[in-house]
This record gives C-alpha cells, structure tokens and sequence, in this order.
C-alpha cells in the first residue's frame, strides 16, 4: 500500500497538494498558529538581529513531517527580510554543489536546506567552517597542480529541517545556535488552522465542524489541511457546502478515519498486536512484518502518533498495547 492512500500520512506527496500548501502557508510569525515557545524564542532573535544588522543564528528545525518547518523558513526570511534559497541533503551531491549554493548568497540570507540528515558527509564537513567562521577551503585542480581556495562567504543562515535529529551527527548539530523541537499541536490549534485555511478558500464552516477535523488531524497542520479539503468536497456534493458538525463526521466516517484520528493502518497495526500477540510485547520488525508495511514507514508515520496517544508504549522487550489502545479499539480488558 502506498502513502498515497493514507490520508492521514503527513508527507506531502502530489505536486497538486504542493500548490495548495503554498497558498495556505502562513507568511509571518503573528499568522503561524501554534508553537508559541518556538516563536516567541524566535521573535526575539529576530528582533536583535535585525537591530543588529546581523545574520540571524543558524537554526535547526526537527520534528514529525507536516509540523510547519518549511514553512516556518520561509516565515524566518520574510521577517528577517532577505532572501531564502531552498534546497535538500539528497540534492547536494557534491562539494561542488555547496559551494554554488553558497556562491549565490548575499549577506544575510537564508539558505534552507530540508532533511538535513542525509547529506553526504564530504558535503557536510565542508559546511562546519561555512557555518563557523563562514569560509570553505575547496580544492582546485587535479594531481599535482591541486591546491586548496580559501572562498569567503558573506554571513548568512542556514536553516536545517529533519525529520530525526538523531540522525544527525554531533558537530552539526552543535553549530546550530537555535534547535527547536516542534511539537504535535493541540486541537485549538489545529482547529484555529482549519478555520484559517477555509477562509483562504472561501468555504463556510462551524467552529464544530473545524473541532471535528482538528481532532482527527494527529496534531499535523498537514493531515487537517488535507481533511478539510475532502470534506469540504463532500460538503459541496452531498450537503450544501457548509462545512458543520455532521457533514464533517459523515466525511470523516467515509474517509475511515476515527474519532482519534487512526486510518486503517494504525488501526491495523494495534489489532494485529492484540489479536495476534495478545497485546505484545512484539518486535517491530514482527509487526512490520505482519501488516505488510516497511518499518521505516512504522517507524516514521504510524508508532509516533500511536505513542503520542498513549495506545502503544515501547518496552526493552518490544511494543506493547495499553489499556487505553485496547479500550479504544473495543477490546476487553489487557490481562
Ligand atoms: N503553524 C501553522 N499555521 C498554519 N498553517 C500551518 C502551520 N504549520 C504548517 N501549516 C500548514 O501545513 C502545511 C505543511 O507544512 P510544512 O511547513 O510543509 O511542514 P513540514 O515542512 O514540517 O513537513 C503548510 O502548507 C501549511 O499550510
Ligand atoms: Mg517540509
């Protein structure tokens, strides 16, 4: 089964969606929902810096996909004013290829570069002094007439974006003067998001229809911004197109995905555990193995949102169901 049939994946996989994102993408900090500690942090760095006429520190963004960290770089550049070249660690290649990026920069500017994790590592060595004292030494030449360039570069951000800082090695990440960890939203939040994105495009909806949708978003501004697009289809079709309270469970009903917000692969995964292992403890790669999923994919988009809701928890011996995940699911009790 691909991600594209989860609706609740929060990758971004459609050049379609890619579209819709950018017009839903908040421009400034004051219109960014949500992660308050990380903006107001952010707000005063930015504030200094600009005074300062400085570059603003390099920041390092991790967290679950569909959280608002591209967004958020794009938030940092248009308050910082300057400008914001994107790109990501499987893209660069090759030293060669940094030092072109690098090369485009003008004093200030932000260059972004998304799942940082998986650069290569010469790339990612040749980055320490750019980020440090911003230089890099390249060499020029083959054989005997290579020597090495001294190339200066203006002071500028890097904003690094990962889905697993654990991934990412110590030197790198110890030269990011501002780490942020984002955090899964409340429903408020995510509420306030699906009210925000239905106003840009022009559909009605109830504070209780946009609750509904929140709640079962899995804390992801990606995931509600998606829902809301399906039920206000349905809406459309089936209803009057008011997004309200029944129309969006009705929607929600179809699209199969629970009062929680579990689509069927979640729901899946905790069924096999209890049914088949009588709640676990059970190893990952079992379970991978046992609903016919990659693990990576388990691992990176179904068990967080599975332990953020307490309905599975991680023991040395393996996953194992709560009570709470029995409960939920319609299983008498775990004993
Ligand atoms: N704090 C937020 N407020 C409003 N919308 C948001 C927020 N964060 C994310 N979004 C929406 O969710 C979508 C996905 O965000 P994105 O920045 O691409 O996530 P990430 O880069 O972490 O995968 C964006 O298009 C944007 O519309
Ligand atoms: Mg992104």
């Amino acid at each position: 089964m691909s991600d594209q049939e989860r609706i609740i994946s929060g990758e971004s996989d459609s050049s379609d969606e890619l579209s819709i994102e950018k017009s839903l993408r908040p421009q400034y900090l004051n219109q960014y929902i949500g992660q308050s500690k990380l903006k107001l942090e952010l707000g005063i760095y930015i504030s200094a810096a600009k005074s300062r006429e400085e570059a603003l520190d390099h920041v390092l963004l991790y967290g679950p996909p569909g959280l608002g960290k591209t967004t958020m770089a794009m938030v940092i550049s248009n308050e910082m004013e300057v400008n914001i070249r994107t790109t990501s660690g499987p893209a660069i290649e090759k030293a060669g290829d940094l030092v072109a990026l690098l090369n485009e920069l003008e004093p200030g500017d932000v260059l972004f570069i998304d799942e940082i994790h998986r650069m290569p590592r010469m790339v990612e060595e040749m980055l320490y002094s750019a980020m440090e004292d911003y230089f890099v030494d390249i060499i020029v030449g083959q054989g005997p007439t290579a020597h090495p360039v001294h190339f200066p570069l203006p002071p500028f951000t890097l904003i690094g974006a990962t889905t697993r800082a654990g991934m990412l090695s110590a030197p790198l990440r110890d030269r990011f003067g501002i780490v942020s960890h984002m955090e899964y939203y409340t429903i408020e939040d995510l509420s306030d998001i699906v009210i925000r994105s239905a106003a840009i495009f022009q559909t009605e909806i109830h504070s209780e229809g946009a609750l509904e949708i929140a709640r079962r978003s899995r804390g992801t501004p990606r995931v509600a911004n998606r829902l809301l697009k399906r039920v206000r289809d349905y809406a459309q079709v089936q209803s009057d197109g008011v997004v309200d309270k029944k129309v969006a469970n009705e929607a929600l009903t179809m699209l199969r995905v629970d009062q929680k917000g579990l689509d069927f692969v979640d729901q899946k995964m905790v069924r096999t555990m209890i049914e088949i292992y009588q709640g676990g403890p059970v190893g990952l790669s079992t379970i991978a193995a046992n609903i016919g999923e990659e693990m990576e994919t388990i691992e990176d988009m179904v068990e967080p949102y599975l332990l953020q809701m307490g309905f599975i928890q991680r023991t040395p011996r393996g996953r194992i169901v709560t009570q709470l995940g029995f409960d939920h699911l319609g299983y008498p009790k775990n004993n």
